[in-house]
């Protein structure tokens, strides 16, 4: 059992700290936000995150999990400090900005009571934990040499807290081989292979491991157009793809292009640190490229299909980058939204977890309801985030209320038979139309 404590509550500080409680340490998560920290002592968890928690909640009442917004007391006699601040993109749009992160380490270094590693979860360029190392060494001098390691986190929002209780691997770089052991010990009584290496290596892992995954949804995307074009269904090219061992079949689905808290901003930022060392980030360029295009190509289709955007009514299923999180950051529906009502297009939405975030962030339409109020009136229906509400409707029912007969799937996630049954039309990413069926035609007429 190790004395963890965490700086930062976001969905990855919450999560580590919630799943090293679970591990059987004893964990403090730290946060400078005093009414997040009163919120979390209350139980009540600023986040959605399926079995968040319930983690949380049972760790609190064993006495494995504490919430502290006071430096001090909230490091006293920790052995083990992670950094999980946020790495927003910074005012030039490319770099990931690391003021967080340093002020962060800057603030351990001064609140700590005794020596203890230092370790960067937070998503950062290569080449930052020895900076971390740099700060605490100057901050504390009495404790240098400090001790650091990177431990990227890559759980994905909606299932992190089982990612996180369950990684395919675990990624250590560390300044010396006793933190990084050390480091792995918090991990003991998890089956998967544990990497240790340096610590440029480590955080080039995080990079590069995001920075592929978009590569292989940009580079879908931009096949679907291609079928889209050419008259093939990319549901079965990708199926067919992922049969070979070498290509695999996760992270092939074509849809609106990636968005959230993470892939936007690494491809840009990885691309920004190799323009930095002189290597043109070609093909990371163009991932971002084809990922903002596709949103507008999906703008274009539905304006081909409604002969026009001016003065139609578009129902928006989904606000959230995807499901199962109310996270609407860098989400594809608001951005795809915005194109559609600047383009003379009134926007109808629903989400089910979603819906105030968007507000929040000026989503220029209605929030609705339910999706069936979505649909009231609409021209188009576009499903912009595959929430299993939206894929198991009553198509009869939207079809009743819906002015237009146009279904987007946005996701290629639509039973395109059933909604042809309903009398609607059908249109997928990269897929072939699917018209009304003639019987629905007879019963509408
Ligand atoms: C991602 C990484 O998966 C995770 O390992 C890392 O730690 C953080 O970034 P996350 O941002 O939670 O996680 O989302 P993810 O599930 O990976 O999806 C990212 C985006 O890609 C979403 O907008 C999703 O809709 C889109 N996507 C994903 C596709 O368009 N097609 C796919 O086949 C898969």
């Amino acid at each position: 059992m190790a004395r963890v404590s965490i700086i930062g509550t976001g969905y990855v500080g919450l999560t580590t700290g919630a799943c090293f409680a679970h591990l059987g340490h004893d964990v403090t998560c730290i946060d400078i936000d005093r009414e997040k920290i009163a919120r979390l002592r209350e139980g009540d968890v600023p986040i959605y995150e399926p079995g968040l928690n319930e983690l949380i909640d049972t760790n609190v009442r064993e006495g494995r999990l504490h919430f502290s917004d006071d430096y001090t007391d909230g490091l006293r006699d920790a052995e083990i400090v992670y950094l999980a601040v946020g790495t927003p993109t910074a005012p030039d749009g490319k770099s990931a900005d690391l003021k967080y992160v340093y002020a962060a380490a800057a603030s351990v270094a001064r609140a700590l009571n005794s020596p203890a590693i230092v370790v960067n979860k937070s998503t950062s360029p290569v080449g930052t934990a020895t900076a971390v190392a740099r700060i605490l060494d100057a901050e504390r001098p009495e404790f240098a040499p400090w001790r650091v390691a990177s431990n990227p986190e890559f759980l994905q929002e909606g299932s992190a807290v089982h990612d996180c209780l369950n990684p395919a691997r675990v990624v250590i770089g560390a300044s010396d081989p006793e933190s990084a052991d050390h480091v792995a010990s918090l991990y003991d009584g998890m089956t998967c292979p544990i990497v240790t290496t340096d610590l440029n290596t480590a955080e080039m892992i995080k990079y590069a491991s995001n920075a592929f995954l978009a590569t292989r949804i940009s580079f879908v995307n931009e096949v679907a157009r291609i079928a889209d074009a050419l008259d093939a269904d990319i549901k079965t090219v990708t199926y067919g793809m992922g049969l070979d061992p070498r290509i695999g079949p996760a992270f092939l689905n074509a849809g609106l292009g990636y968005g959230g808290s993470c892939f936007p901003k690494d491809v840009l930022a990885l691309a920004h640190m190799g323009a930095s060392a002189g290597i043109e980030p070609l093909l990371l360029e163009s991932v971002t490229q084809v990922n903002s295009d596709q949103r507008r190509w999906v703008v274009e289709r539905i304006s081909e299909e409604l002969g026009g955007l001016a003065g139609r009514t578009i129902g928006l299923w989904g606000l959230t980058f995807k499901p199962n999180t109310d996270d609407v950051r860098e989400a594809p529906a608001l951005d795809i939204a915005r194109q559609l009502a600047d383009r003379g297009a009134t926007i109808r939405a629903y989400d089910p977890m979603g819906g105030q975030h968007a507000r929040n962030l000026g989503f220029p339409g209605v929030v609705t309801a339910s999706p069936y109020d979505t649909a009231s009136g609409a021209d188009a229906l576009l499903l912009a985030t595959e929430w299993d509400e939206f894929l198991t409707v009553d198509w009869n029912r939207v079809a009743y209320r819906m002015r237009g007969s146009l279904v987007f799937d946005g996701r290629n996630r639509l039973d395109a038979e059933e909604i042809a049954r309903s009398g609607l039309r059908y249109v997928g990413i990269g897929r072939r139309t699917v018209e009304p069926s003639t019987d629905a035609e007879e019963i509408s007429a």
